[in-house]
This record gives structure tokens, C-alpha cells and sequence, in this order.
């Protein structure tokens, strides 16, 4: 595919058949991943690849999606928004455990961090998680280019994911990604159109 049709083409997709997504589909998105720019040379990351429920209950039970939601209550929370936030987080938020149950595919991305979150101070500090989300968009975008698609979910309870799945203390989760063909009703919501000229300054700002 050309570069743009495949940048175009990655879009979050929260929806998803049951359809398998081949390993070698999987295995080439994770060496396009490898490929993205990183501060350190060394590309401490793994993926862990996940399909039985056991490890997804495993996932819900510790990030507690449990509960089911009330829309209303929702939609109060989000009634001062940009309507195009309050459209995502109203199609998104009902659809976190779902989308984890229901794509074939869950992938953990594991990276070694530089300092901890708590004691970082400076942008610099945080270059291994920049480093990360490069290799996730070079991932995102190979799965694109084979129809597969992703939501990058940001857990919340990092420590309980780590001790249920065996993940080593001094490693960080960056995101839980379901992955899969998006299903036939599969929502696509409207990105914001940002006249990019004007985002752009010469010399200074
Ligand atoms: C850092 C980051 C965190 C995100 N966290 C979540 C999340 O926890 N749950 C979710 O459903 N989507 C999450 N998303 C997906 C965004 O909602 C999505 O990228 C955004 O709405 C733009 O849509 P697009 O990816 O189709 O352009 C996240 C994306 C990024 C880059």
C-alpha cells in the first residue's frame, strides 16, 4: 500500500469479529515495531500475546471493568465537552471490557522504564515511553496495512496486571491492545480536522 493510504487507513476500532488474525500478521506488525526510532538503542520491549479468556478475565478483574455503566451518568460527565470528545468517551467507555473480551487478540506491550513514573522530572526522563508509542504506531499501522485494527487502551492498575500475568517487577505496561477485523457495525468516529498550516511556525513561534 502506499505510506498515506496506510496512515489513513489506521483508525481505532473498538469493535470487533471473531475472526483468528493470522501469527505472521502479528509477528510482522511487532518487527515493523522494532523498526521505530528509540532513545537508547537497546528497544527493551516485548509483546505479550494473549487469546484465552482466562488472561482477558485476568485483565478486567484487575483494571475492575467489571461494572456495568449508566449512560445518563455519562452523558452528564461529558455534557460541557467538544462534541467530538463527548461522542468518543460515550462510544469508548461502555466498550472497554467488551472490546477486550471480544477481540480475538490482546496484545500487552511491556517496556524496561528508565526511572519510575514517580520519580521522573524531566521530559527527558520519560524518553522510554516516547520510545514505546513510536514502536505501538509502527505496529498499529503494519496491522492496518493487513485489515487488522487495535485500541490502545492505557491501563490503570499496572502493579495487579503485573503480578497476574508474570510480568517482572522493573518492567512497565504501556497499553493493553485488542486487536482484530473490525466487525460490519464497527464505529469509526470523526477525527478533528486541524488545519495542520496553521500548527506550523518558521524560526519562532
Ligand atoms: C496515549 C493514548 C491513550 C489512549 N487510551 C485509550 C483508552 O484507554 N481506551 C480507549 O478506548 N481508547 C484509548 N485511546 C484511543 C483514542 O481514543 C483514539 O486514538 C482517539 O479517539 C483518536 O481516534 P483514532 O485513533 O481513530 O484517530 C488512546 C490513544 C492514545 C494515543
Amino acid at each position: 500500500m502506499e505510506f498515506r493510504d496506510v496512515i489513513e487507513k489506521r483508525r481505532t476500532i473498538r469493535d470487533f469479529q471473531s475472526r483468528e488474525v493470522s501469527m505472521n500478521i502479528i509477528e510482522y506488525a511487532i518487527e515493523n515495531g522494532f523498526k521505530a526510532p528509540t532513545y537508547n538503542h537497546l528497544r527493551d520491549w516485548d509483546f505479550i500475546i494473549i487469546k484465552s479468556i482466562e488472561s482477558k478475565l485476568k485483565l478486567i478483574e484487575s483494571e475492575k471493568l467489571e461494572k456495568t455503566i449508566d449512560l445518563k451518568d455519562l452523558e452528564d460527565a461529558f455534557q460541557n465537552e467538544e462534541s467530538i470528545m463527548k461522542e468518543m468517551y460515550l462510544d469508548a467507555i461502555p466498550k472497554q471490557k467488551k472490546m477486550i473480551l471480544e477481540a480475538p487478540i490482546v496484545i500487552i506491550v511491556v517496556f524496561k522504564p528508565k526511572t519510575t513514573v514517580v520519580s521522573a522530572k524531566r521530559i527527558y526522563d520519560l524518553n522510554c515511553l516516547a520510545s514505546i508509542w513510536a514502536c505501538i504506531e509502527n505496529f498499529l499501522l503494519s496491522l492496518a496495512e493487513h485489515d487488522v485494527y487495535g485500541v490502545t487502551y492505557i491501563p490503570q492498575n499496572i502493579e495487579n496486571i503485573k503480578v497476574k500475568l508474570d510480568i517482572p517487577n522493573e518492567l512497565e505496561v504501556a497499553s493493553i491492545i485488542p486487536i482484530g477485523y473490525k466487525a460490519n457495525d464497527a464505529k469509526i468516529l470523526q477525527q478533528k480536522i486541524i488545519n495542520t498550516k496553521d500548527r506550523i511556525h518558521i524560526e519562532k513561534w
